[in-house]
């Protein structure tokens, strides 16, 4: 789908389908609605909303098909205007382009700019938002099916005839397809399956598509750089780990950040196998490192001035004849001794080293992500992701910057107490304790691996992959994060 922004009337732009919008309860569509209202003898008023009773209700969609003219009028419901916001246009545009991609032909299509009409919101953000819903409501994971997607919508345009509205939506447009494309790319790393996406292929993945110059290092050279932790969980699988480290540059830059993301590539729990219905979607254990991965192509097209450092200590968690074991003692990168208390808490541990290697780059900040514990689905569930780290400024300064970008953040507390369960009588530390605090223990265990860089931890075991449809009807891989990072980043310019 090619999206396209016009400076012209919308009812100058040919289509098979326009789009128009009505806040809840409006019986006389004003705006564009009302121009296009009024260009097809007051259809929308006389009709739809008073013979079909449609009231406009968020999400709500009435697809008109025009009499004599071989087009549709497509009017989306806003809800109440003191309820909308940007992402509720970026959700609505999804939907749109679901529905009208599960039906007829609808090849070419032309929107308003919703939101930034009689809403007020800004022009570039809505832009932004409807580019971003259209290339997400489009995305299907078809790859392995023989019969494919049908329906394709070919051009997207959005019409906007005033200048100054139009100059701001050209930008929105154009961020919009960087991030949104990441995203996608993200969800595609989520959804392949295991079987194909291994340490070496997401490696290679990340050398070819991350856009940035990207070093990958193997397994002796790993031991040489004394990341045991790291390659203690990967020995149990005939996929040999690799850590990979993508770099951003730039002349001057304002910030230097690394963002880390938990490369689990498949995660069977190990020796302390999980059972098959909590093991039948650990492909997903990688999202943390999808996340980073896509974050990097979209930085290589938005070139900040900031230095970005991604890095992905990428292994499989197997049980083996050469797995790791409970009670193994392995001295990590920053030599601290772990006492391995469960192989299924494999995450923290190759995170342990991933970190340490991260500060090592002398780096302003450091960002992890990772589908780190049950116990943070558990607290949170599907909606909001699990945040915590050292420094009260960074984590309050991440949700803000998250939630513009339509991404929920909650912060878990850190407080050493939370370091009790893991105190073991052999090693420095276990990598696990009881099931109480989950969340909060690993993120303790992995602050001890940090010793001053501001860092923050984002737990998105449950907000990275949908068993059913979210509000932006996304199944499947999320590519939870992107948004934030992207944001985030960006942010640290100013
Ligand atoms: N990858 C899992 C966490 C996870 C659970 C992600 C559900 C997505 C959905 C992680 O490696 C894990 O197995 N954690 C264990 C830790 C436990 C053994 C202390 C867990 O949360 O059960
Ligand atoms: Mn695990
Ligand atoms: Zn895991």
């Amino acid at each position: 789908m090619q999206i396209k922004i016009e400076k012209k009337s919308i009812l100058d732009i040919d289509a098979d389908v326009i789009i128009v919008n009505l806040f809840e309860g409006v019986k006389i569509p004003g705006g564009v609605t009302g121009i296009v209202d009024k260009a097809y003898n007051n259809i929308i008023s006389n009709f739809v909303i008073e013979k079909e009773n449609f009231e406009g209700k968020y999400l709500d969609i009435y697809k008109l098909a025009l009499p004599n003219e071989n087009k549709k009028i497509l009017i989306a419901g806003l809800g109440k205007s003191e309820d909308f916001s940007l992402v509720k246009i970026r959700n609505l545009t999804a939907k749109i382009i679901k529905t009208l991609m599960s039906c007829g032909n609808n090849k070419k299509v032309v929107s308003i700019l919703h939101g930034a009409g009689i809403a007020g919101l800004c022009p570039e953000g809505c832009a932004q938002m409807i580019t971003e819903g259209a290339i997400s409501g489009a995305y299907s994971f078809d790859k392995y099916k023989t019969k494919k997607q049908e329906n394709k919508i070919e051009e997207f345009i959005i019409a906007e005839i005033d200048d100054e509205k139009f100059e701001k939506a050209k930008n929105g447009v154009e961020t919009g397809i960087i991030v949104a494309n990441s995203v996608n790319m993200a969800r595609d790393l989520i959804n392949e399956s295991s079987q194909y996406l291994y340490p070496e292929t997401l490696a290679k993945f990340a050398v070819e598509n991350s856009g940035v110059k990207t070093t990958v290092y193997n397994k002796d050279q790993i031991k040489n750089m004394g990341m045991n932790a790291f390659l203690a969980v990967g020995q149990g699988s005939v996929h040999e780990p690799k850590l990979i480290h993508m770099e951003y540059k730039c002349e001057n830059p304002k910030k230097k950040i690394a963002i880390v993301g938990k490369g689990i590539t498949f995660d069977a729990g190990g020796l302390d196998l999980k059972p098959p219905s909590s093991m039948l979607t650990m492909r997903d254990d990688m999202s943390g490192a999808a996340a980073v991965i896509s974050t990097m192509k979209a930085i290589s097209e938005l070139k900040p001035d900031i230095e970005v450092h991604a890095i992905v200590a990428a292994c499989e968690n197997m049980p083996s004849g050469s797995a790791y074991k409970p009670g193994d003692v392995i001295i990590a990168k920053t030599g601290r001794s772990i006492e391995i208390d469960n192989t299924d808490a494999e995450g923290r541990v190759t995170l342990a080293d991933a970190l340490a290697y991260a500060e090592e780059l002398g780096v302003d900040e450091i960002i992890d992500i990772a589908t780190l514990t049950g116990a943070c689905m558990v607290a949170l569930g599907t909606v909001a992701s699990g945040i915590m780290g050292n420094n009260e400024e960074m984590i309050s300064s991440f949700i803000k910057t998250a939630s513009k970008a339509g991404e929920k953040y909650w912060q878990l507390p850190m407080d050493e107490e939370y370091a009790e369960s893991l105190k073991s009588d052999i090693a420095d530390t276990k990598n696990t304790g009881g099931r109480m605090g989950g969340a909060s223990a690993a993120g303790v265990f992995l602050s001890k691996f940090i010793s001053k860089t501001p860092w923050i931890h984002l737990d998105i075991a449950g907000t990275a992959f949908m068993e059913k449809p979210n509000q932006e009807g996304v199944k499947g891989g999320v590519g939870v994060g992107v948004r934030s990072l992207v944001k985030y980043i960006k942010t640290l310019e100013k």
